[in-house]
């Protein structure tokens, strides 16, 4: 197997290639003056196995037709298989028609990424997992909350409460728990779907005096962890913490998380960012090494 870096997730793509001991293809690209994207592979690839590793937040349109033009240049040039590792996966959240008249958007990018030449797919921590069945080749979610809260543990955080901003996310919340022992409990949240406005409730949840520690898939706007992290200091929580996979972390969202009484962020390098202090790099090394493509 050989491993192409892609632009977006160069440093992500070269520890991965370390981990798993093989080469990473050198990649040229560039941004025509016109904003077109262009990339060349400056190794060979003829009869390997491929993994593109390319994240795919925001500019996310140039990071996927980035990651469709490498994909083509691997499969032209004798690529033999391509497995696309796409840490955050874009246009995972529109994953049905929630109103009339709208796209299905991200099956409409599994069916461009087929097209180019992908032939697997590997996502960290997608929105819902179920969406995954529908693409035209196999692809998996893996989860990078046990290496998130095994961060924490190593910091002292052991018998933290783990907390999910709703209950589609306590699953995350759980899996947080198993490793930092403690309990772990969920929000209610709902989201106006014409104005994207948010509101939770207040639930009974046993975090008076504790370190709270929010585990959620990703944060944008960061107005799911700031209403959560309200909701735990008046629920008299000791200190509040917040951690996700992909950290967008768009316009003030971090401010607005801050203000809002939690002491930390603490994200992946899914989204690199300062607050990534986390490497997905062994958890995709180890995936990729323990399931080949068939
Ligand atoms: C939504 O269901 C996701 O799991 C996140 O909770 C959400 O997308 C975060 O968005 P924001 O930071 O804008 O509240």
């Amino acid at each position: 197997m050989k491993i192409i870096p892609g632009p977006a997730s160069k440093q992500l793509g070269e520890k991965v290639a370390k981990f798993l001991g093989v080469e990473a293809v050198p990649l040229v690209f560039k941004t025509y003056p016109d904003g077109e994207s262009y990339v060349r592979l400056e190794g060979r690839v003829q009869n390997e196995e491929v993994a593109i590793v390319q994240t795919t937040s925001p500019p996310q349109d140039t990071r996927l037709i980035q990651l469709a033009l490498i994909a083509d240049a691997a499969k032209r040039h004798g690529a033999e298989k391509i497995t696309a590792v796409v840490p955050y996966l874009a246009y995972a959240r529109q994953d049905k028609v929630f109103l009339q008249g709208e796209a299905i958007s991200i099956e409409a990018v599994a069916r461009m990424l087929k097209v180019a030449g992908v032939d697997r797919l590997i996502t960290v921590n997608v929105h819902q997992a179920k969406v995954l069945a529908k693409f035209p080749f196999a692809a998996k979610t893996i989860s990078a909350i046990p290496l998130l809260a095994e961060h924490f543990k190593q910091k002292g955080f052991k018998k933290a409460f783990a907390l999910a901003p709703d209950d589609g996310a306590l699953w995350l919340a759980e899996e947080a728990k198993t490793v930092l022992g403690d309990e772990c409990g969920c929000l209610e949240k709902h989201r106006d779907l014409y104005t994207g406005q948010i509101t939770m409730k207040k639930k009974t949840l046993n975090v008076y005096g504790k370190t709270v520690i929010i585990f959620d898939d990703l944060i944008s706007t960061g107005g799911t962890i700031a209403l959560a992290a309200k909701i735990m200091r008046e629920l008299g929580a000791d200190k509040v913490y917040a951690a996700c996979v992909h950290p967008l972390l768009i316009g003030d969202a971090e401010k607005r998380i801050l203000e809002s009484g939690v002491e930390e962020i603490v994200g992946t390098d899914s989204v690199p960012s300062h607050v990534s202090k986390v490497s997905l790099a062994p958890l995709i090394s180890k995936f990729l090494k323990e399931h080949k493509s068939g």
